[in-house]
């Protein structure tokens, strides 16, 4: 089975193509366009996709030395996600499809993410827990098999990445800050400075007080020494991100507890964290967990996850019609 899988959800173009489930090819254009708003711009990244679907795409064919009249089925994100973006990936994947008289299968953003752990080995076993943090969101996934998942924790309010960015931008560092956090993190003392921990019932998290919080240190702070963020950067970004992390893995300990399963993954753009990927293998010695951490390349926005969700339900003859339209806020 030859899967073409197009991903489009926010801002990253991707396109990959999978061979009886094995990833042959992933190709992903990032769109830095939106670095100078300090966020993701809607209206730019439809556009941007626009400009990028058909290069993408040839691209990863190529790569995988696929001919399109070799494919069987295109698959594409059908949601989560930002509405005039899935329109350019769901549009394409329908009229390809439609063009080469072939199935399409329409695959969930957020299953795709945990479902990345099957494009390499070592592959979790089933039953299995996933932490999914991304920029839009922080969930405890139960996954009994790739077709069957349950949420079994979520945030109440901002997503991790969220929390990652804002602060970032609060410290007047550009979009996407994650990644900048992380960096800074690394050269900091993360016991530095406290911030306040919000206790929510059950596994669910909450991250918008802490953003609110944080204002407020630094408007504190910088009453008393203007230039205090310049002066504690990497203090204020490693005590910041443990923060974040400390109250991630408060959840999992308590969920992974709860279900007594000891196969632990992370997936989402959050799981490029190191200080998170570590603290994650630091607790899963002390607990005795068998822990998964995705490669680099497919914890940020990639179609090689697509393609591999695609391929579990190509293997269930889970196909779409032609009808289907995009889901911004898609139900699991
Ligand atoms: O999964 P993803 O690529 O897109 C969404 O589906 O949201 O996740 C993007 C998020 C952004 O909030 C970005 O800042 C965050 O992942 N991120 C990171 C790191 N790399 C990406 N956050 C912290 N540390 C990183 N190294
Ligand atoms: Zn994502």
């Amino acid at each position: 089975m030859v899967i073409l899988a197009i991903e489009s959800s926010c801002d990253d173009s991707s396109a990959a193509v999978i061979v009886d489930g094995k990833l042959r090819s992933n190709i992903v254009a990032s769109q830095a366009i939106h670095q100078k708003w300090g966020g993701v711009v809607p209206e730019l990244a439809s556009r941007a996709h626009q400009q990028h679907i058909v290069p993408v795409v040839s691209e990863a064919l190529a790569v995988a030395q696929i001919d399109k009249k070799d494919l069987d089925a295109v698959a594409f994100t059908r949601g989560p996600g930002l509405l005039g973006s899935l329109l350019v990936g769901t549009s394409f994947a329908k009229s390809l499809a439609l063009g080469l008289g072939i199935p399409l299968i329409d695959v969930h953003h957020m299953q795709a993410h945990v479902l990345a752990h099957f494009i390499d080995d070592p592959q979790p076993t089933f039953p299995f827990l996933c932490l999914t943090v991304s920029g839009g969101h922080t969930q405890i996934v139960l996954v009994r098999s790739a077709l069957d998942m349950e949420i079994i924790g979520e945030t109440q309010d901002d997503a991790v990445g969220e929390a990652f960015d804002k602060t970032a931008k609060l410290l007047d560092l550009p979009y996407p800050g994650g990644p900048l956090i992380d960096k800074y993190a690394k050269e900091g003392n993360p016991l530095r400075f406290e911030f306040p921990m919000v206790e929510m019932q059950g596994l669910n998290y909450s991250f918008s007080g802490i953003k609110t919080s944080f204002l407020y240190f630094l408007q504190k702070e910088a009453a008393k020494n203007p230039s205090f963020v310049a002066e504690n950067l990497a203090d204020i970004c490693a005590s910041m991100q443990h923060t974040l992390i400390k109250i991630l893995l408060q959840k999992l300990k308590k969920a992974a507890k709860m279900h007594h399963i000891k196969e632990i993954a992370i997936a989402g753009g959050v799981s490029a964290n190191s200080g998170l990927r570590q603290a994650l293998q630091n607790l899963g010695t002390e607990l005795g967990w068998r822990v998964y951490i995705p490669q680099f390349q497919y914890c940020t926005d990639n179609a090689g996850m697509i393609a591999m969700a695609a391929h579990f339900k190509a293997e269930k003859q889970l196909f779409c019609t032609q009808d289907v339209s995009p889901m911004p806020r898609m139900a699991w």
